[in-house]
C-alpha cells in the first residue's frame, strides 16, 4: 500500500466526469487500498479517485469515531438514487482544498447504490454525516466540487485563496510533508 499525492484545486482532473469501473481486478484493489491509506494519512472522512489523479468512479469513506477504530467503506460506481428529508447546512472541507471550510447545503438522507470491490451490488438508505459525505464524494466523480455550492462571493474567495497558495505549484499535495 502507498500514500498517494492528493491533487489540489484547480487541477483539471478534479473537473472530469469519471469513468465507470468495469474490471474488478487487482489494479482496482490496489487503487482502493492506496486510497484508504491516503485518506487515513490525510485525516479525511472521504476521498474520491480523481483526488489521487485517477478519473474512475471509486470512493472511500470512514466516518467512524477515531477512538472506536476504523470503519472503512469502499464504493465502486456509486449512484444516489433518491434525495430524502430536509436540506441541512453543515460546515464542509475537502482534501483538495486544505484549510478551507464553508457551510454547504445537502440533503439529510439519501438512497444509494454501488458495487463493492468484487463487483457485488450494494443498496442502502443512509442519513446523518455518512449521507453528507457520500453526497460530497459522488459529486467529485462527476467533476463537481463543494465550492460550486457556495454563493458567488464565497466561491470567488475560496478560488482566489487556492490560486494564491498553490497556483504556482504542480497542484499535488504530498501527504505527511505539510
Ligand atoms: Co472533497
Amino acid at each position: 500500500m502507498a500514500v498517494l499525492d492528493i491533487m489540489l484545486y484547480p487541477h483539471s482532473v478534479l473537473r472530469e466526469r469519471c469513468a465507470e469501473v468495469t474490471e474488478f481486478d487487482a489494479s482496482l484493489h490496489q487503487l482502493l487500498d492506496d486510497m484508504a491509506e491516503t485518506m487515513y494519512a490525510a485525516k479525511g472522512a472521504g476521498l474520491a479517485a480523481p483526488q489521487v489523479n485517477e478519473a474512475q468512479r471509486v470512493i472511500v469513506i470512514d466516518v467512524g469515531r477515531e477512538d472506536r477504530g476504523r470503519d472503512l467503506l469502499e464504493f465502486v460506481n456509486p449512484k444516489i438514487t433518491a434525495f430524502l428529508g430536509d436540506r441541512v447546512i453543515g460546515e464542509e472541507g475537502c482534501l483538495s482544498f486544505p484549510d478551507i471550510y464553508e457551510p454547504v447545503e445537502r440533503y439529510e438522507a439519501i438512497k444509494f447504490e454501488a458495487q463493492d470491490r468484487s463487483g457485488t451490488r450494494i443498496q442502502m438508505e443512509v442519513d446523518g454525516f455518512l449521507a453528507i459525505v457520500i453526497q460530497h464524494e459522488v459529486d467529485h466523480i462527476n467533476g463537481v466540487l463543494f465550492i460550486d455550492k457556495l454563493s458567488r462571493l464565497r466561491q470567488g474567495l475560496a478560488k482566489r485563496k487556492m490560486k494564491k497558495r498553490y497556483g504556482k505549484t504542480d497542484l499535488r499535495r504530498r501527504v505527511g510533508e505539510e
